[in-house]
């Protein structure tokens, strides 16, 4: 709520629909509130977070994305700069972070979180825990008064996570897809799970075919609960938009919450786990 209301008012202020997905989700990169997001997110094996994020814009089909980036306080501003100031979509580990600071984006040492990861570990759980107790993720989009869709996806990935993974949030059709003609989707849950069926593309596809974007998000849950060992065991969640404003949510196996905002105001709804066949 606290991202989709910052995106509103920035565009509200004259922003465009980009700068309010930036925005957004930079407010939730700084708080630290979603626990999983930004340099105060959940810690790799080695200590320290590796953050991934992604932006895309619907109307150029405009996508860039940084993976694995250490120390670099907005993943999701170096993700605007690599497509908005580099001939490439997506930017990993030491490259991701020497282009953003090439860039002037703000940083820190990553040995100066150590204090983050000692109370982290204390309060949550040891980093070797598996992927499943430790992850989540922000995504926001934006339908703007053209009719034109935007989105974003921050995360510092799953918590103990092995130093160079990178999960599904800065892969675009994995963590998120815009396309312009049809909707949006974007995932939260284990990355590995999402990127194993390119879950988001799928979503918008089925929303390509007439499903509504609640129907298109269970039939991804379902899809993949059919031919995964671990059926509803497994931790996914979607969100989807279409053109006509219309938003669905699913989640395989958890209550989750996400925001919509319309005209300045914005709610809170959860989403209940679907209901199994
Ligand atoms: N969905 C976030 C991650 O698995 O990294």
């Amino acid at each position: 709520k606290l991202a989709v209301d910052a995106a509103s008012e920035s565009v509200a202020a004259g922003g465009s629909a980009l700068d309010g997905i930036e925005v957004g989700i930079r407010l939730i990169e700084s708080l630290g509130s979603d626990g999983s997001v930004g340099l105060a997110g959940r810690p790799n094996a080695a200590g320290y977070p590796q953050l991934d994020a992604c932006i895309m814009a619907g109307p150029t089909r405009g996508a860039g994305s940084v993976g694995g980036m250490e120390g670099i306080v907005h993943p999701i501003t170096a993700a605007r700069r690599v497509m908005d100031s580099s001939k490439h979509v997506m930017l990993v580990g030491e490259g991701a972070r020497w282009f953003a600071l090439e860039h002037g984006l703000e940083s820190v040492d990553v040995s100066d979180l150590d204090a983050k990861k000692a109370a982290w570990v204390e309060r949550e759980q040891d980093p070797a825990e598996p992927l499943e107790k430790g992850h989540d993720t922000i995504t926001l989009w934006m339908l703007d008064g053209n009719g034109d869709l935007f989105g974003g996806c921050s995360t510092s990935g799953a918590g103990g996570k092995l130093p160079g993974r990178v999960g599904d949030s800065p892969i675009l059709g994995a963590g998120l897809f815009v396309d312009n003609e049809v909707g949006a989707a974007g995932a939260t849950g284990v990355g590995e799970n999402v990127m194993r069926y390119s879950a988001t593309t799928v979503i918008v596809e089925m929303m390509r075919q007439g499903m509504h974007p609640q129907e298109a998000c269970e039939a991804m849950v379902h899809r993949i609960a059919a031919v995964d060992p671990l059926g509803y065991q497994l931790d996914v969640c979607f969100i989807a938009i279409d053109k006509q404003g219309r938003t669905g949510a699913a989640a395989s196996n958890q209550r989750f919450p996400f925001a919509v905002g319309l005209g300045g105001r914005s709610e809170v709804r959860s989403v209940e786990a679907v209901e199994r066949p």
